[in-house]
């Protein structure tokens, strides 16, 4: 499918974006291990989560959906989980894949997974390493750095891992794991990432300990894990391409209510703040122990910065965004410390830089990140996804920012995330006469 985009005249409107993907894989797998029934508000419905689903049904979970965004989940207990008949299929999604490897590798049985060609396509290793020091026997092609994933699982033990690079999907495997293991398992970041996780687990009643000191430790379990009912807080990765978008144009104003403002997950707010946007955040609360709040952002003038260390970690889904707003800033932008955006659903890095010259934006592919060269005249042209979801999005409202029309190709791949982009991009987008 491709899209058309025409240039934006106005951008104007409030609304509730599509439902954190990470926490919506979190509520589904960690309740299905757990004792009780949760039911899981405006759990994420894009293909990502839906397949976490499949898989945990495949696992003999039992789920179940209500209206259009309700999950309800019967825990099967820590040691319910059966072997599956077939290969269990994680799609696009590196979440379901890594946050199930770990899972799996203390299980009794027998599974195997894979994905599409991107998924399998993406490094594996770092999660087969620290998972098979634990005593797991878990393999892949090519050495055990790609899926399929053949896992026999059994008894594991704590370690202490010092994580070479800065993932969340690997931590929470590893903690998954940890919840099995004999002893303590302890986790080194190099840099903090997303700790929905923790929060969640904590809830839950597992043993652990975060956010003091550089070591995240997680003790097996000692009694079951609860069920916990949440309604789930809007993706800021979802609202970022309309904060963008507003914070570029010269004529907008955007209200996205309801979004998840966890601080490992805000670098996208402190990086625009830092160019100089003006953003707002009401109505402030708390979710499931997930801070949640209105995020507001008008026209702005914007600067160039240089966004590297530990602010990357917090943006990383967002940096596309950013080097677009880079397009649009006085001066240069520079992200740095970045490279991981290489191995993500598709080479970001190149994307990237692709999507936005084709556009006549001036910016330089680095091997961690971009420079961008700002400000600039973007026109529209013809480009392309490469059915990687947050590009897509990118493009599209690069499009809106764009003189002429933009046609975006392999747009359908926003249904990973945010099955609804194409429809509110048309409800904040007031086109050109
Ligand atoms: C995610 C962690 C990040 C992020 C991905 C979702 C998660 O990946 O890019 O979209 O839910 O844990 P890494 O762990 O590879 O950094």
């Amino acid at each position: 499918m491709q899209r058309t985009v025409a240039t934006a005249k106005a951008i104007r409107g409030t609304l509730a974006v599509s439902a954190n993907k990470s926490i919506s894989h979190r509520a589904a797998i960690f309740n299905a291990i757990a004792e009780g029934e949760a039911t899981i508000e405006d759990f994420q419905r894009g293909a990502d989560c839906l397949a976490t689903i499949d898989c945990l049904r495949r696992l003999g979970s039992s789920i179940r959906t209500r209206g259009e965004s309700d999950l309800l989940i019967k825990g099967v207990g820590s040691r319910g989980l059966h072997e599956p008949a077939s290969v269990l299929d994680a799609r696009n999604s590196g979440t379901s894949m890594r946050l199930l490897a770990g899972l799996l590798s203390a299980q009794p049985f027998l599974s195997v997974i894979s994905g599409d060609a991107s998924l399998n396509a993406r490094p594996m290793a770092r999660i087969v390493d620290p998972l098979t020091q634990m005593g797991a026997d878990i393999t892949g092609r090519d050495g055990g750095r790609l899926a399929p994933l053949v896992i026999q699982g059994g008894s594991l033990r704590g370690i202490h891992y010092r994580m070479p690079t800065a993932s969340a999907q690997v931590k929470s495997a590893l903690l998954l794991a940890g919840l099995y293991a004999e002893g303590e398992t302890t986790i080194e970041e190099p840099a903090p990432t997303r700790d929905h996780t923790e929060r969640m687990l904590t809830k839950m009643g597992a043993d652990l300990q975060f956010g003091e000191g550089p070591a995240i430790r997680i003790r097996p379990l000692a009694r079951e894990l609860e069920a916990i009912s949440l309604r789930v807080p809007g993706d800021i990765s979802s609202a970022a391409p309309w904060l963008v978008l507003a914070a570029a144009h010269p004529d907008a104003e955007v209200q996205v209510t309801g979004v998840g403002v966890n601080p490992t997950r805000t670098g996208i707010l402190d990086c625009l703040s830092l160019m100089g946007a003006d953003i707002r955040l009401d109505n402030e609360q708390f979710w499931g122990g997930e801070p949640v709040a209105d995020i507001s952002v008008r026209s702005s003038q914007l600067r160039g910065i240089t966004a590297d260390g530990d602010l990357i970690p917090r943006s990383i889904d967002e940096l596309p965004l950013l080097a677009l707003a880079g397009c649009f800033a006085q001066g240069e932008t520079v992200i740095k410390d970045a490279a991981e955006l290489a191995v993500k659903e598709s080479d970001r890095i190149r994307t990237t830089v692709e999507g936005l010259r084709a556009l006549g934006a001036n910016l330089e592919e680095r091997e961690d990140g971009f420079r961008v060269w700002g400000p600039q005249k973007l026109r529209g042209a013809v480009v392309s996804s490469h059915g990687d979801h947050r590009s897509a999005m990118m493009l599209a409202v690069a499009g809106a920012l764009s003189k002429g029309e933009t046609l975006v190709r392999q747009a359908e791949c926003v249904s990973i995330s945010y099955p609804h982009f194409w429809r509110d991009l048309d409800k904040l987008c007031q086109p050109k006469s």
